[in-house]
């Protein structure tokens, strides 16, 4: 989607950090915002940066948690009527839950699943039809995390629900190729975010009671991290701010790019996986070869070849 200004976007967890960061940029760039959050704090602090701004038309914010799906579809009729139409749909609500997979409770797990995963097909669920039912185009941001490339540290719960984040981006990129509605899987790095402050959301259905407090404080840095003034220059030079990172989502909505990554550092990770992966499949070029000419759909997918035409190509003006 290369012309922006006056498209609508829906960004979910947008009163706060990367979020607000997206709704900072997308307004910069001309495009009209509605905002939903759950945190009331964090709705009151972005309803006065925007009034202080002097954006109030151009922002709507209202109350939701992305996993009430009746409440999801009640936001969506509340941004239609204040702007007619979505465009952009951010799917970037998240907790950043730190539990291991194999110290989790149930409700660890069935907590990190529906805010992290249910809660962007959620949002693909609301907003997909409407956006087709304009037909004037789209495009959906789904925010993952490197932790849904790359494996890290003893936050299995969190690295589980940022994968499945990018596999549902791809395959829904590749159902909508010809309907002119993009989908990027995003994939920050570290941004300096309220993303520690994630146990304050958790709802009491899923606090486990017999360990009174919630399950998943019990996580912590991974074993031999020691803090200390070199680490933390290094880990402050490795971070974003949201405002940044948030141009960074609107260049890749603008390119239609697949992946958008703000963070070149984790690249030798990234190669690592990969030749792990290809160190294990093996190699059979004949069967490949007739793989590719009668199954390609089984063995291949046109998104990642399109992709790096996508990202290559000179821009237009
Ligand atoms: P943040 O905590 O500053 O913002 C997240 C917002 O989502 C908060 O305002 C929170 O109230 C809202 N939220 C949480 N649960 C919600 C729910 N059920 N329904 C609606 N809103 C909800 O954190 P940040 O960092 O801006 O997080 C945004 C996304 O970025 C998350 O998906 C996170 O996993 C991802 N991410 C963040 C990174 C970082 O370094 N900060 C790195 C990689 C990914």
């Amino acid at each position: 989607m290369e012309q922006v200004a006056g498209k609508v976007a829906f960004i979910t967890g947008g009163a706060s950090g990367i979020g607000l960061g997206m709704a900072k940029a997308f307004t910069a760039a001309g495009m009209k915002v509605v905002i939903a959050d759950i945190r009331d704090d964090h709705i009151e602090q972005a309803r006065t940066h925007f009034v202080a701004a002097g954006l109030t038309d151009s922002v709507e914010i209202v109350k939701l948690d992305v996993t009430d799906r009746k409440a999801y579809a009640a936001a969506a009729d509340a941004a239609e009527r204040r702007f007619g139409k979505v465009h952009v749909l951010c799917n970037n609500a998240g907790i950043g839950i730190s539990s291991p997979v194999s110290e989790a409770s149930y409700n660890d797990w069935d907590w990190g699943i529906d805010v992290n995963l249910n809660g962007v097909f959620n949002g693909v669920h609301t907003l997909l039809p409407r956006i087709r039912a304009h037909g004037e185009g789209g495009h959906i941001v789904n925010t993952a995390s490197m932790g849904g490339i790359l494996q890290y540290s003893r936050s299995g719960v969190y690295v589980t629900t940022k994968f499945a984040v990018v596999g549902l981006s791809e395959a829904l990129r590749f159902e909508l190729a010809s309907e002119n509605i993009g989908v990027s899987a995003f994939c920050p790095g570290g941004v300096r975010t309220n993303i520690r402050e994630w146990e304050k959301t958790r709802p009491s259905r899923y606090i486990d009671e017999k360990k009174g407090k919630p399950s998943g404080a019990s996580a912590g840095p991974p074993p031999g991290f020691r803090p200390n003034q070199e680490l933390m220059a290094v880990l402050g030079r490795m971070s974003h701010e949201p405002e940044a990172v948030g141009e960074m989502v609107l260049n890749g909505i603008r390119k239609n790019a697949l992946y958008i990554f703000t963070s070149p550092e984790f690249r030798p990770g990234i190669e690592e996986r990969f030749q792990a992966i290809l160190a294990e499949i093996g190699n059979n070029p004949e069967l490949a070869k007739l793989a590719r000419e009668h199954v390609p759909g089984l063995v291949s997918s046109p998104i990642y070849v399109a992709s790096q035409n996508e990202t290559t190509k000179p821009k237009r003006a």
